[in-house]
């Protein structure tokens, strides 16, 4: 039996040893469950009882050497696999990673979040999927409005719908907060369009929404034009054309002075000097009273603007449906 310890010890310490694989390999050849040295240990069992003592110590031995081969040729295999890191490169180029960008239309959003943010106006959201009360009754929208048609609106089931703007996000507010309040609402709204250079079943709102002691609509029309200002740069004008909308009394269509041919007329202005970019107006009594809110006390202002328009202005874009294309090409450009 000594012998045969013996033969083993050199053996092991024979082995060639080189990488993590034959490492694993040498670990389950002798120091394994079913390896050399269990079948040793199954052995002892079988020699006489005096000279286990002395044979105890010898396969013990063994088994400390097979061991600390194991052990110094792991550690040694770990050094050289640092030693090997020294060797990179370091002066190399390192490989690009590709870099996204925010979407045109997130960095216009944020934009008019911050502009408005600057006047005291927080953001407010509601839900896509509205309610005929939120979206059309309590904006004072009559029941035999265009707007309510099928043909014009994403109906989920009765009186559940898309909502087709982000005006349903006032009332939220407006039955839950007290005055003063002033809010701004971005968010996404569907439409039943066909699909075209101009229109498109889904875009983006803002809507803007003031009510407060003595709201008048000069206060209106200064918050615009700081708005369009800030905006489209200092020397853009706008304009309040009479317009009508439910919710709003009187109302009001936003244009802004032409930034691009400063009011000479353009394309874009189609020769006009002016180009639309939302609608306004004083809240509508009968809707503050939809929400509980004292007539007698308080008056407000709101406004809805497009975020594709005024980005499409900005960057000089003609057709909406490049932001829904995911041309990375395009998209690339806002990175
Ligand atoms: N909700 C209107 C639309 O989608 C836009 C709008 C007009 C919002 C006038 C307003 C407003 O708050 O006062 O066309």
């Amino acid at each position: 039996m000594q012998e045969r310890l013996e033969l083993i010890a050199t053996e092991a310490k024979n082995e060639l040893i080189q990488d993590a694989a034959t490492l694993e390999a040498y670990r389950i050849k002798y120091l394994g469950t079913k390896g050399i040295m269990k079948e040793v240990f199954e052995d002892f069992k079988q020699i006489p009882n005096e000279e286990k003592k002395s044979m105890g110590q010898l396969i013990n031995s063994l088994k400390n050497t097979l061991e600390t081969i194991y052990l110094e040729k792991k550690e040694e295999l770990e050094n050289t696999s640092t030693e090997q890191s020294d060797t990179i490169d370091y002066t190399k180029p390192g490989a690009r990673v590709p870099r996204g960008g925010r979407h045109p239309i997130h960095i216009i959003k944020n934009e008019m979040i911050d502009i408005f943010a600057r006047i005291g106006f927080t953001v407010a959201e509601g839900p896509e999927i509205e309610d005929d009360w939120h979206n059309f009754t309590a904006l004072n929208t009559p029941e035999d409005h265009p707007a309510r048609d099928m043909q014009d609106t994403f109906y989920i089931k009765e009186n559940v719908m898309l909502r087709t703007h982000t005006s349903p996000v006032q009332i939220r507010v407006m039955e839950t907060q007290t005055p003063p309040i002033r809010i701004i609402t971005p968010g996404r709204v569907y439409r039943n369009e066909t699909i075209s250079a101009r229109a498109h079943c889904t875009f983006h709102q803002v809507e803007g929404l003031y009510i407060n002691e003595n709201v008048s609509f000069a206060d209106l029309k200064q918050t615009l034009l700081y708005f369009a200002k800030e905006m489209f740069g200092q020397n853009v004008d706008i304009r309040l054309r009479p317009s009508y909308f439910p919710f709003t009394e009187p109302s009001a269509e936003l244009d802004i002075s032409c930034f691009i041919c400063d009011k000479k007329g353009c394309a874009v202005c189609k020769g006009s000097g002016w180009v639309e970019i939302g609608g306004c107006g004083m809240v509508d009594p009968a809707v503050l009273e939809n929400c509980k809110i004292d007539t007698e006390k308080y008056t407000g202002f709101a406004f809805g603007m497009g975020i594709e328009r005024i980005t499409m202005l900005k960057y000089g874009i003609n057709d909406l449906r490049i932001f829904y294309d995911n041309d990375i090409r395009f998209l690339k450009q806002f990175s």
